[in-house]
């Protein structure tokens, strides 16, 4: 899949080379840059696969910055349009890999692209992870772990987070947020075989935390209007643009639940080691390794040394009930994670040295594979409870 950019002062040219790749769906058009000025920026801002550049607006400022592309960035692949041979021969000098004729014509473009997609090199960053969050009863935390691990992700500027809010008749990730989406995911899905990624991400609304979010619907009737197919279209392009992908669900076990739960790297399903929440995580493990997605799930257990009056649950017994060890502990922290709610906000604003903030650092820093995420010394030291994955084998399988 590339992600291309087009330089091209003349909006009806651009017009017609988007237009072209609608119809294409191993490229993307990513950025659209109208001034050659301000086109170095903007590409080395969006690091594309890839740029097309149109040389006939202004032929001089069209040649300089390929000039400066070749210079700032060699590597990138560089397709050309014009009408004049002279220039087409000027810019292949200046490193310019695809020479097309104006105006563009779909075969041309669609070698082209072809040719770039599969020269993307290896330094190329992976697709998205998926990582779906799944609750084992109403109120478990699905919800705060979701947040507030996506803020903690996007605090670094090499990853780029996004919650797709599935729980979608009581979801509350723009709420936890205080985000005031103008679209909602159910906006999205007419004609969702064509939707593009342009309009995809017009549909996210980020926070100041850098966690982009697409949010429920407000009407609960439209709840119906979404399914596996729109799921599959928004994961298809969200990997392209997202490195780590959050899906928050709801308690129903629709299909929609199913087709996320299928289409995720991780799951992690939140619970509690009370009474209830242990016997449905039984039955979720039990139902998702029917499913053959028993490999992807890990046991998050939130609220550790709560107290459930006679309903609390020894964790070992817990692991051994459900028949998994329990990947994540979270302490309960009610006064941290109140203060994140009620000042819709994520932890690491409102509750930066909590435990339960620590404790979401280090998940997210072992989700995301960082050399941090290894036993920490001094973690344990401070926490009183166990930071590292306990990988430790269930009594029973
Ligand atoms: N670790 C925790 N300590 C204390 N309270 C918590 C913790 N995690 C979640 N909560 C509280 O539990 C309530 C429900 O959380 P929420 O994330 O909405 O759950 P879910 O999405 O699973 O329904 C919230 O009021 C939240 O403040
Ligand atoms: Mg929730």
């Amino acid at each position: 899949m590339a992600r291309v950019a087009i330089v091209d002062p003349s909006a009806r040219d651009r017009e017609h080379v988007r237009g072209l790749m609608a119809g294409m769906d191993w490229a993307f058009l990513e950025t659209e840059c109208p001034h050659y000025e301000t086109a170095l920026g903007a590409i080395q801002e969006s690091n594309p696969d890839g740029a097309i550049v149109g040389l006939d607006a202004d032929p001089a400022m069209a040649l300089q910055l390929l000039g400066q592309l070749n210079v700032v960035l060699p590597r990138l692949p560089l397709i050309v349009t014009s009408g004049r041979p002279d220039l087409l021969v000027q810019a292949f000098r200046l490193g310019a890999k695809s020479l097309l004729d104006r105006p563009v014509n779909l075969e041309d473009l669609s070698v082209a692209l072809k040719n770039l997609a599969s020269g993307i090199s290896l330094h190329r960053r992976p697709h998205g992870q998926v990582v779906s969050f799944l609750p084992s009863r109403g109120g478990a935390g699905t919800t705060s772990l979701a947040v507030n691990l996506g803020c903690i992700i996007a605090r670094n500027p090499t990853r780029q987070p996004v919650l797709l809010d599935l729980d979608l008749t009581a979801g509350a990730a723009a709420v936890a947020l205080d985000l005031q989406p103008e679209f909602r995911i159910t906006d999205l899905v007419h004609d969702v075989e064509h939707l593009d990624l342009q309009s995809l991400k017009r549909a996210l609304v980020k926070g100041t935390h850098g966690l982009s979010v697409l949010a429920r619907p407000t009407r609960l009737q439209d709840a119906a209007l979404l399914g596996p197919p729109h799921l599959q279209r928004f994961l298809a392009l969200l990997r392209i643009i997202f490195s780590h992908i959050l899906l928050d669900l709801g308690k129903g076990w629709t299909p929609l639940d199913m087709a996320a739960l299928q289409r995720s790297d991780v799951i992690l399903l939140v619970g509690q080691p009370e009474l209830v929440s242990v016997h449905n995580m039984t039955l979720q493990v039990q139902a998702l390794s029917q499913e053959g997605l028993g490999d992807k799930v890990r046991i998050v257990m939130n609220r550790v040394g709560a107290d459930y009056g006679g309903e609390q649950i020894e964790l070992k017994k817990a692991e051994e009930v459900i028949g998994r060890p329990i990947y994540w502990q979270l302490p309960d922290e009610y006064r941290a994670m109140i203060s994140a709610w009620n000042g819709a906000a994520p932890l690491l604003q409102t509750a930066p040295r909590s435990k339960v903030q620590q404790a979401l650092a280090a998940l997210a820093a072992d989700l995301c594979g960082d050399p941090e995420a290894a036993p920490a010394k001094t973690a344990k030291k401070t926490l009183p409870f166990t930071l590292v994955p306990d990988h430790s084998q269930p009594s029973h399988e």
